[in-house]
């Protein structure tokens, strides 16, 4: 049955498996002592992200101590704005903070040619983890869908109500369809230059996908979507890839159906026993535990994870949280989660 030797990839092929594989996203991060201990040796997150030998420790150190399924590539989706010529910076307590671009004129300031150069650290970091990882734990790759990193461009910070990249969007489509045009390339460039360096799988983080309308999740999530899975699999037609359109309700359907992605992650706020009639039926799923759970635990932690469990084991499924792990996160209920996972 094992077409891979990776329990990871058989399910994004579409197999079943029982115990369904498991990794968590963020899961290298603040909530390990070892992950703080090796941040003090970067001033900087992004110096952090551009530093091999630091990030190469920081995607094994979770799988050292709990055996996921997957290691993902220890990197930022913000690296892309960077490498295109936009001020980023990491702010202590603040997170991340951009010179903001708010219309037409400003994408002159950036420079598409810069990408590939600007990121090789990162390629340098998948071509030593493929080494280093059990062989049958899998490497996953990443970015940011375009819509998410041009809130971050835009808006010029988190935590905003997105106006300035709404009303951008609003007043001049075509204008800010060129911001969205540079991040498809982009993007499609990072990620195939990923898989040559040793991604076996790639996800798209798409955060704030949910906050769009009808019209905007179309052409800001979907199409993107659409765009860079052609440029990617006109290069690496078996590359599999998973999506998380964040937020995005009923409207997953769509996204799975357009883009023709392999496999989506649901938030915390998709209904398990939705998500297998309407989801699973077309790809493998991914999700959902909630975050909020994982650090609070017990009984009510282990009935959520019973609960996507017994809805979503019979098809093609990869447990994970409903979004990124969070710095007060105990230990032991990501060890207590895994050993339900495993049947332990
Ligand atoms: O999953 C992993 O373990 C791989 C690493 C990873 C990071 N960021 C490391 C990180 C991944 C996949 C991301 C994705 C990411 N980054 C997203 C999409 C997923 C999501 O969470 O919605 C977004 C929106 C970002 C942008 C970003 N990076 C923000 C808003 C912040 C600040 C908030 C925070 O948690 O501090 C970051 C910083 C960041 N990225 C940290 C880590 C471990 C913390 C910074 C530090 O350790 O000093």
């Amino acid at each position: 049955m094992a077409v891979t030797g990776k329990p990871f990839l058989d399910v994004l092929r579409g197999e079943t498996r029982n115990p369904p594989p498991v990794w968590f996203m963020r899961q290298a991060g603040r909530y390990l002592p070892e992950y703080r201990e090796l941040r003090t040796r970067a001033s900087g997150f992004l110096d952090f992200c551009y530093t091999p030998d630091l990030t190469v420790e920081a995607t094994l150190q979770p799988l050292r101590r709990f055996g996921f399924d997957a290691a993902i590539l220890f990197s930022d989706i913000l690296v892309i704005p960077d490498a295109l010529g936009q001020a980023v910076d990491f702010r202590e307590g603040e997170g991340p903070v951009l010179e903001p671009l708010r219309r037409n004129a400003d994408l002159e300031r950036l420079t598409p040619d810069r990408v590939r150069d600007h990121l090789a650290p990162v390629f340098e970091t998948l071509r030593r983890l493929a080494g280093a990882i059990p062989t049958t734990t899998a490497l996953i790759g990443f970015a940011g869908a375009p819509w998410t990193v041009a809130t971050y461009m835009v808006e010029g910070r988190g935590g905003t109500d997105f106006s300035n990249v709404r009303s951008w969007f609003a007043d001049d489509p075509k204008g800010f369809q060129g911001l969205i045009d540079i991040l498809v390339e982009a993007t499609a460039d990072y990620l195939i230059a990923q898989v040559e360096n040793g991604a076996e799988a790639l996800q798209l983080f798409d955060t704030w996908a949910g906050i769009l309308d009808e019209d905007g999740f179309e052409r800001l999530v979907v199409e993107p979507t659409r765009e860079i899975l052609r440029r990617v699999w006109a290069v690496h037609p078996e590359i599999q890839v998973i999506g998380f359109p964040r937020g995005a309700g009923e409207r997953y359907i769509g996204y799975v159906e357009r883009t023709g992605i392999c496999a989506v992650g649901i938030d915390t706020d998709v209904d398990p026993a939705w998500a297998v009639q309407a989801l699973q039926s077309r790809c493998a799923v991914q999700g959902n535990l909630d975050p909020n759970l994982l650090i609070s635990g017990g009984r009510e932690m282990r009935e959520a994870v019973r609960r996507i469990l017994d809805e979503l084991s019979g098809g093609p499924f990869i447990f994970n949280l409903g979004h990124g792990i969070l710095p007060p996160t105990p230990i032991e209920h990501v060890s207590e989660v895994l050993a339900m996972v495993r049947g332990e």
